[in-house]
């Protein structure tokens, strides 16, 4: 057998050159801080939305794997189409109140985000975002290039007002960003007519709203506010995830498209990786459709679970270091937002301090807007996934960062 040598001299790679879009990309943003910083072995880590497992359906979601993989006619393995399974998008368009054809699978809320970014952001364009943000988005519109435009957030989501005032000043967004519930990392809900104004102001003005919803079921007290604004415009995307519900490592979510949109979604989606996971749908698309009630059945039990979460920790926050931090109760979600009201505690070092305590939070990179009173005052806690008694412990561990200052 004859060997063929491809390369006269194979030790000499030439150089890699990344591409200008590659080129581009900066070091770590957003998180940055606190999720890179060395911790102790033993941190109680508050850094991230994620879901605690015990109230995720994995039992179940085996069972439906199982049901579908021994079915071959099922073709669970097979290539499928674009916009999504049938039946997974029949049960979403169902809960949404909205036709089939305006649901489109993604996998998972980011994607459906970066979809809508390459549908209506042009290179160099404004995009107007919410201030402070979920700064992943701010990540994925580097790749469009597209320019932030801060809108403040309240109590109450993004301040449609001081949107209305600078689209009356001449800025014109080609999109905009925003969380309606309980809004990450600032837990306010945007009103029913905030909703309204918002639509209106897009409808207007020619801009995409993407209307980012991962935590929308995750509401623990007060009343819901419809989505229905959202769903009816014709300028919305309306993005959700089943990550914060069943699981991030499903990594499945929906878009909820005005039907105009729909084809040049699609056409987008082909030309990357043509649809989501068959497998993945197909599992999910069972586990709903074959168990009516288990979808809110876990989302009553993940609700209580959250709730006695983000109650417990306020309350031990308070308890171990009194005064210090303004905390409104969240409504839902997974996060608990506090101001630090005592104008003796230097946030660096209270970072810093609490680290060294073994707490890790994350605070900071919130703010597109840039340093700021509010931004360097601002802490978010993650409470989704760590129990009422390590959160007791990171409360205490707190209180002693608080008072090597005091
Ligand atoms: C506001 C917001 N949008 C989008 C996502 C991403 O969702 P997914 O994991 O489904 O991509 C998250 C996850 O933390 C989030 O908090």
């Amino acid at each position: 057998m004859t060997t063929t040598t491809v390369l006269d001299h194979p030790t000499t790679a030439a150089a890699y050159t990344p591409t200008t879009l590659v080129a581009a990309l900066n070091a770590p943003k957003g998180f940055g801080d606190q999720t890179l910083r060395d911790r102790r072995a033993d941190a109680i880590e508050l850094l991230g939305g994620i879901p605690d497992p015990s109230v995720l359906p994995a039992a179940e979601l085996a069972e439906s794997a199982a049901r579908v993989l021994a079915e071959p006619g099922l073709g669970a393995l097979q290539y499928s189409r674009t916009a999504g399974l049938p039946g997974l998008r029949a049960w979403i368009a169902e809960r949404e109140g909205v036709p089939v054809e305006r649901v489109l699978i993604t996998n998972g809320g980011f994607h459906g985000l970066s979809l809508g970014v390459q549908l209506a952001v042009e290179r160099g364009d404004l995009v107007a975002v919410d201030n402070p943000i979920f700064p992943l988005f701010l990540r994925g519109l580097e790749l469009s290039a597209g320019r932030p435009l801060p809108v403040p957030v309240g109590a109450h989501g993004i301040d449609v007002d001081a949107l209305a005032a600078l689209l009356r000043s001449g800025a014109r967004p080609s999109a905009l960003y925003m969380v309606p519930d309980f809004h990450n990392p600032s837990q306010g809900t945007l009103p029913i007519d905030e909703r309204r104004e918002l639509v209106a102001l897009a409808e207007h003005y020619g801009f995409v709203v993407l209307a980012d919803n991962p935590y929308r079921e995750l509401r623990f007290r007060g009343e819901p506010v419809s989505a229905e604004p959202f769903n009816a415009s014709s300028h919305v995307l309306h993005v959700n995830t089943f990550t914060k519900t069943l699981g991030p490592g499903l990594r499945l979510g929906w878009i909820v498209a005005p039907e105009h949109l729909v084809p040049d979604l699609v056409a987008l989606r082909s030309r990357q990786d043509s649809h989501s996971s068959t497998l993945v749908q197909a599992i999910v698309g069972d586990l709903l459709e074959s168990r009516p009630t288990l979808f809110d059945d876990t989302l009553d039990r993940a609700r209580a679970l959250y709730r006695e979460r983000s109650d417990g920790f306020s309350a031990a926050i308070e308890r171990e270091a009194p005064g210090v931090f303004d905390i409104t109760a969240p409504e839902g979600g997974l996060f608990l937002w506090p101001r630090i009201v005592d104008d003796g505690i230097d946030a660096d070092r209270l970072a810093d301090d609490a680290s060294a305590e073994g707490v890790e939070y994350q605070r900071g990179s919130f703010f597109p807007s840039g340093p700021g009173a509010d931004a360097d005052r601002r802490l978010r806690f993650a409470f989704g996934d760590t129990g009422v008694e390590r959160l007791e412990e990171a409360a205490v561990r707190l209180g002693r960062a608080v008072r090597r200052q005091v």
